[in-house]
């Protein structure tokens, strides 16, 4: 039978979810606003002016630009469990101070000169430089997530100092796994967790902490930045070798240089024979590294099939991430988040 209040639940079953979809167009532009409030707030981190051998590059580096992804995935986050926005931007700056801390000696352990289309710190300055501004940065992080008014702190704070300890094991292996020869992917893959996935899921739960989300809540925030930022990392590895250095800001190739253990280069190793197999297995042993190896890795890459294998997990990665919001209630902020997931997929910088 026909029954009024049943078919009114079906409607707002079908058309709430609609209610808080957005055109890209309208993602951009509210992600443009948080974007220009972190640059705001990242200008006003840092007062002092001396040491100016400490100041000038942590300035350098806060100002430099960059996506910004973790600052607003904090903001988002806190918004998608209907918290306020202003409560969570001390924490969003501190997320992205320590992501910029970690690019700051990142640059130095990969021997990168170009970062943001800037030279980087250790090249512009020093090493020591380099060592010490970063190193500050973590204080200032620190700082300015102590700014936070949430009853939820003594948490909030435990996940900022797990994603801190996570990046630098994820760091430490990343270095290890440079002089092996036999990383498996699923080490890959604990790997990329720690170095770049843990410092994206912290910023989701911490954002879900200060909105006073639910553990389920929390718990669906955290699962969401997890896989995303897999997927932003096996990204990041396509990017250093299928972009350009215009876009992407960073030198092209500097995985292969440095012998890097990429998806890429793990998958392309199972499926290579001959010749290419021997070419890999140089990159692998870090023998006879030039610039010139560059486009016949790429090529390699290419026949192997490791290149659109990479893309499907990037795809894979972020649609998990993308149906662990699922499990938030619809809102406005969770389209962005889901669409900013979006994006990150297409990115090419
Ligand atoms: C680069 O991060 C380092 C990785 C974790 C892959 P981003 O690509 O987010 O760098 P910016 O902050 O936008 O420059
Ligand atoms: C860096 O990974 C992850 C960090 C913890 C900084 P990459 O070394 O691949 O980052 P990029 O390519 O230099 O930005
Ligand atoms: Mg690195
Ligand atoms: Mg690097
Ligand atoms: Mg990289």
């Amino acid at each position: 039978m026909f029954s009024p209040s049943v078919f009114l639940l079906s409607l707002i079953q079908f058309y709430y979810p609609l209610i808080h979809s957005l055109t890209t167009e309208q993602f951009h532009t509210r992600y443009s606003q948080y974007k220009a409030r972190i640059e705001k707030q990242l200008r006003q981190l840092v007062n002092n002016e001396e040491p100016a051998s400490v100041y000038q590059p942590i300035r350098y580096v806060l100002e430099a630009g960059g996506k910004r992804v973790r600052a607003a995935l904090v903001i988002l986050a806190c918004e998608a469990v209907g918290g306020q926005s202003s409560d969570a931007v001390p924490a969003a700056v501190a997320l992205e101070t320590l992501h910029n801390f970690t690019l700051v000696h990142d640059d130095v352990m990969d021997n990168s000169s170009l970062r943001r289309g800037r030279a980087t710190v250790h090249t512009k300055w020093d090493t020591n430089v380099a060592i010490l501004s970063g190193d500050e940065m973590i204080a200032y992080a620190y700082q300015s997530l102590l700014k936070t008014t949430s009853t939820n702190i003594r948490k909030v704070m435990n996940v900022f100092t797990d994603a801190f300890i996570q990046v630098c094991e994820g760091q430490g292996f990343d270095k290890e796994f440079e002089t092996r020869c036999d990383v498996t992917l699923d080490e890959y893959l604990m790997m990329i967790e720690k170095k770049t996935a843990r410092v994206i899921s912290a910023s989701c739960e911490i954002g879900g902490y200060i909105g006073n989300g639910t553990t389920r809540e929390v718990n669906a925030l955290r699962t969401f930045g997890k896989s995303l930022g897999l997927a932003f990392q096996i990204q990041d590895d396509l990017l250093d070798i299928t972009g350009t250095e215009a876009q992407l800001g960073k030198p092209i190739g500097g995985d292969v240089l440095e012998g890097k253990k990429t998806y890429l280069l793990l998958k392309a190793l199972e499926r290579a024979k001959g010749n290419n197999k021997k070419i890999l297995l140089n990159v692998v042993q870090k023998k006879q590294l030039t610039q010139a190896i560059i486009p016949a890795v790429l090529d390699i890459y290419e026949k192997t099939g490791a290149l659109p294998h990479a893309r499907k997990q990037v795809e894979l990665f972020t649609h998990n991430a993308q149906q662990a919001l699922n499990r938030l209630q619809p809102a406005s902020a969770r389209t962005m988040l889901s669409m900013l997931a979006q994006q990150l997929l297409e990115r090419n910088s």
